[in-house]
């Protein structure tokens, strides 16, 4: 043993460059990274929540309202903060909706369990508690969820029109919800023991810009938003055989870059007959199989555009890969991508037919096996926020039909789940009784952000709120455009219970990840710069990218 650790001194394990937090600073630390980012996204929570407006690097620009898109545009360096996204991800993963509700959640819990600890309540009774109130929550949320028949259309439709409430989607969400229920219908099967299953691969999405988003429609079976490739082709082709092809019509290119010197023009129009001769071959390979139509992925010469011409073939280059594989379950076809070896099995089955004044074609198959969702708007920033918002509504509408249980919007659910929280709060004893406390209190977060985006004074409302909930009223919810409380499930604001279950356990487990941390050690630079409330997450702690994952297994 060395004289200095006999002499009772630390022994220096760590590099000169590292750094460590410890304890109460490592918890402020993290408690601050995350609550700066729940807080960054806050103030676009419900229907009367603003926009942020993100400009990357590269300066292109991206308006959204989405709580996960929001957090992922933003460029964020600080693993406590990542873990926060990562709430807002598995949140879009799971449930497609709720993002921001999920992640406020988590900030607020944090901010309510810094004050338990400054009361010296040890993280790990806080973190128990949490846990437990995360349970009963869910155990709650079920029992207050409304089973709807999934034939209720009215009321499937009204979960998609909340969903899209406070987006660029909301303009039209009369419009858009009717396409969204139809849409997903259209892709539902039922299975033998009853069971609703909604396959969302069978759902296309189109964009268009140049229209208004009230044009946006639905179509049986897939669209090709592309020209035929010579003008003599037809454009329609009713009962045809249709081949999707993945390699190019073109004059096979060698790998290395050969040169060829040619000494006579003899030889030089015998090499030329040679390509010619090859693009007559893959013609001939495609008017064999019999097909009426080839979509195709890479490109088509403009002599094999002639002959296809001639046989009479409608042919489009450079499809979509994703177009293509869609097209492929609409008309029942492989891709396929050596002619050589197809056969007239890989062929699909449809009709084709154009439209001009949209210049693209529709494509639908025998019996058609996927719908088209063509959303339109004027311009490419309102078509992605619109496809955002009609994304998050797909996925609500496909969990309301497949799992059947609905909520009260609005505030309504959280106000009631913190109320039973409180009461559920009597039988817990410890400490632990404080943490279900805070959970409550972290929930009613939400109608109070609600409030507070609307205008409202959201200590009024919380009362009136908690007040109506005393009464036995669990629907009473916040309606934001009056400022009263009132049964929000009658006035359609309706959301699936599978969402909040999922907000409610993403939030807590991610507050009780950040809680159980006592010990930062970072092989870089690590900012104390706790980050200001509205600016995002506080910068610095480079080099820590990598704890992220590891801190994973500490739970
Ligand atoms: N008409 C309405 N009146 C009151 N509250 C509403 C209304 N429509 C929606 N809400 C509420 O707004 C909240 C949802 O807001 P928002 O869609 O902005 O956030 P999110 O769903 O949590 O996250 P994101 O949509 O960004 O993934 C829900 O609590 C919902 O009940
Ligand atoms: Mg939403």
């Amino acid at each position: 043993m060395s004289q200095r650790m006999q002499q009772g001194q630390p022994m220096i394990v760590m590099s000169e460059d590292s750094q460590r937090v410890k304890d109460q600073d490592a918890q402020d630390y993290n408690i601050s990274a995350a609550r700066a980012v729940a807080e960054a996204v806050r103030s676009t929570l419900g229907p009367k929540g603003m926009d942020k407006m993100l400009v990357d690097s590269m300066g292109s620009v991206t308006i959204t309202n989405d709580g996960v898109t929001i957090l992922k545009e933003m460029d964020i360096d600080n693993p406590t903060a990542e873990m926060i996204i990562e709430v807002a991800e598995t949140q879009e993963d799971e449930a497609g909706d709720g993002t921001t509700t999920a992640v406020a959640i988590a900030g607020e819990l944090l901010k309510n369990a810094e004050d338990l600890l400054e009361q010296d309540i040890h993280p790990t009774a806080i973190i128990k508690g949490f846990h437990m109130a995360a349970e009963q929550a869910r155990a709650e949320v079920d029992d207050i969820a409304e089973d709807i028949d999934p034939s209720d259309e009215e009321l499937i439709r009204k979960t998609a029109e909340t969903s899209m409430t406070g987006k660029g989607a909301e303009v039209n969400k009369e419009h858009l919800s009717q396409l969204i229920v139809d849409a997903v219908s259209g892709v539902t099967v039922e299975t033998n023991d009853g069971e609703n299953v909604v396959d969302l691969e069978f759902l296309n999405i189109e964009t268009q810009t140049g229209r208004a988003v009230g044009e946006s429609d639905l179509l049986e079976g897939g669209i090709v938003d592309k020209d035929p490739v010579h003008d003599n082709m037809p454009t329609d082709a009713e009962d045809a055989d249709i081949l999707l092809l993945n390699e190019p019509i073109e004059v096979e290119e060698t790998d290395v870059d050969t040169e060829v010197s040619v000494t006579d023009p003899d030889q030089l129009q015998k090499f030329l007959d040679r390509e010619e001769e090859q693009l007559k071959e893959k013609v001939q390979q495609i008017a064999d199989l019999g097909a009426d139509v080839v979509f195709c992925q890479k490109g088509i010469d403009d002599l094999a555009q002639h002959y296809l011409a001639k046989e009479g073939i409608l042919a489009v280059r450079r499809a979509k890969k994703s177009d293509l594989e869609f097209l492929s379950e609409v008309v029942d076809a492989a891709v396929v991508s050596d002619l050589a070896s197809a056969s007239t099995e890989d062929l699909g089955f449809g009709d084709v037919t154009r439209d001009e004044e949209d210049e693209l074609f529709y494509v639908e198959g025998e019996d058609a096996h996927g719908v088209t969702l063509l959303l339109r708007g004027s311009t490419d920033h309102v078509v992605d926020e619109l496809e955002r918002g009609v994304n998050d509504a797909l996925d609500v509408v496909a969990q309301t039909v497949s799992d059947g249980r609905v909520l009260a919007g609005g505030g309504a659910i959280e106000v009631e789940l913190a109320s039973r929280l409180r009461d559920y709060a009597d039988s817990v004893s410890g400490r632990e009784q404080l943490a279900v406390e805070a959970f409550a209190d972290s929930l009613e977060l939400v109608p109070r952000v609600l409030a507070e985006n609307a205008g409202l004074d959201s200590i009024d409302t919380l009362v009136d709120l908690r007040a109506a909930h005393e009464d036995g009223d669990v629907t009473a919810g916040l309606n934001v455009f009056s400022g009263d409380v009132e049964d929000t499930f009658d006035a359609g604001v309706v959301e699936p219970a599978h969402a909040k279950e999922q907000a409610v356990t993403s939030a807590s487990e991610a507050a009780n990840l950040v809680l159980k941390i006592d010990d930062i050690i970072s092989a870089g630079d690590l900012s104390t710069d706790k980050g200001d409330d509205e600016g995002g997450a506080p910068g610095g702690a480079g080099g820590m990218g990598g704890m992220g994952g590891g801190m994973g297994g500490m739970m």
